[in-house]
């Protein structure tokens, strides 16, 4: 089986760096918010381009967390896209704000800014952009929306790590970014973990009390904060898998060459291509198809693993029956979510194994 992920199969050397990280923190005696945290929050906001870098438990925290420095809660909304993880609009939702949902653009699936437009009331405290798939797109544009309406700039790079715009990293665009750590993502620890990056040290400071317990200095809890620490071990872990993302990267993007290139099935149509060489990441590679579960049940008998992302988007979720969306609908989304499916778009792919897929997919009638 082509998996959509195959951790067991990297490089040796990886292995043996992890494995010698876990010593370095084992032997260290300290697991909570040490040195590993530190030294790891440095060099991914140097690779980001951002001041500081706040690692916290997971991606949906560093949301969370995000939105609380900021002071968005109760009685504001926030603009996002149904077409992402639950948790992108969960973490609105923890917040006491109210999601508000937009549609995509179809050839990207990334925000529609006329649906954005469409979107904004009264209480609009921010854009929450979603960097689907590991795509940017149009920041600039996006910088200057936000600031002409008067409202925040917010992005979920939780597929994007690394992603460029114009020179730009993702999370370096808005006020902050946040980043998420699952093992699948393209920086992934050995369970969950996650960061927000900024270049306002404020938010950065605020952001490093509410991970803690909303605790300013020892036993002092000037706010009600949470506990969403980054342990050492999983901070040990990214800073090796770190030295790899830009090799793994260009793999990523090698394999989506090749399927852009080589896939040629009138049944199944691509995403538009990345629109600056470095703008995609290639978290995910989607492709969509009027028969989706019929082309999923047919890879997977294939040995072609394949998962839709997503079939469900957010606002046909219950927690969200009374959320407010564009007043044109979610047409876009809608078909989206029927039609795409991702297939394997990892670095630790062969060329035959890229072979492989594209010739199964090619094969599909
Ligand atoms: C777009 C997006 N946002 C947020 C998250 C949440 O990240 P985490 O699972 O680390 O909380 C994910 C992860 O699935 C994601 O893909």
């Amino acid at each position: 089986m082509i998996l959509m992920n195959d951790f067991k199969a990297e490089p040796e050397e990886l292995v043996q760096r992890q494995l010698a990280a876990v010593e370095r923190v084992l032997r260290s005696g300290w697991y909570i918010l040490g040195k590993e945290v530190k030294d790891f929050e440095a060099a991914w906001a140097n690779c980001c381009g951002v001041a500081e870098a706040v690692g916290v438990a997971n991606g949906m925290d560093a949301i969370e967390i995000g939105l609380r420095t900021l002071g968005i809660g109760a009685g504001d909304e926030v603009i996002t896209t149904p077409m992402t993880a639950f948790a992108t609009v969960l973490a609105i939702f923890r917040v006491g704000a109210q999601p508000v949902l937009a549609d995509i653009d179809a050839d990207t699936a990334l925000s529609s800014m006329d649906s954005v437009a469409r979107c904004i009331s009264s209480k609009t405290k921010a854009v929450l952009l979603v960097h689907m798939y590991g795509q940017l797109s149009d920041m600039a544009k996006w910088q200057e929306f936000c600031r002409l309406q008067g409202i925040l700039l917010l992005e979920d790079c939780a597929q994007a790590h690394l992603a460029q715009w114009s020179g730009n990293v993702a999370g370096s665009f808005g006020a902050y970014g946040a980043y998420s750590f699952y093992p699948t993502k393209n920086l992934g620890a050995i369970g969950d973990a996650g960061a927000l990056v900024t270049n306002d040290f404020e938010l950065a400071e605020r952001a490093r009390v509410i991970r803690n317990y909303g605790q300013s200095e020892r036993y002092h809890h000037p706010e009600l904060g949470l506990n969403s620490r980054l342990d050492e071990l999983h901070a040990a872990m990214l800073t090796e898998r770190l030295k790899w993302l830009d090799s793994f990267t260009v793999r990523r993007r090698e394999v989506a060459e090749a399927y852009h290139a080589n896939v040629k099935n009138p049944a199944i149509t691509m995403l538009a291509l990345p629109l600056q060489s470095k703008s995609h990441v290639y978290h995910l590679f989607v492709v969509r198809c009027e028969e989706r579960d019929r082309l999923s049940k047919y890879l997977t008998a294939a040995g072609v693993a394949n998962l839709a992302h997503y079939p469900i988007p957010a606002h046909q979720q219950r927690p969200c029956a009374e959320v407010r969306v564009d007043p044109n609908g979610l047409p876009a989304v809608e078909a989206h979510a029927k039609t795409c499916l991702s297939i394997p778009c990892h670095p630790q792919m062969t060329d035959d194994d890229v072979a492989k897929v594209v010739e199964v997919v090619n094969a599909f009638k």
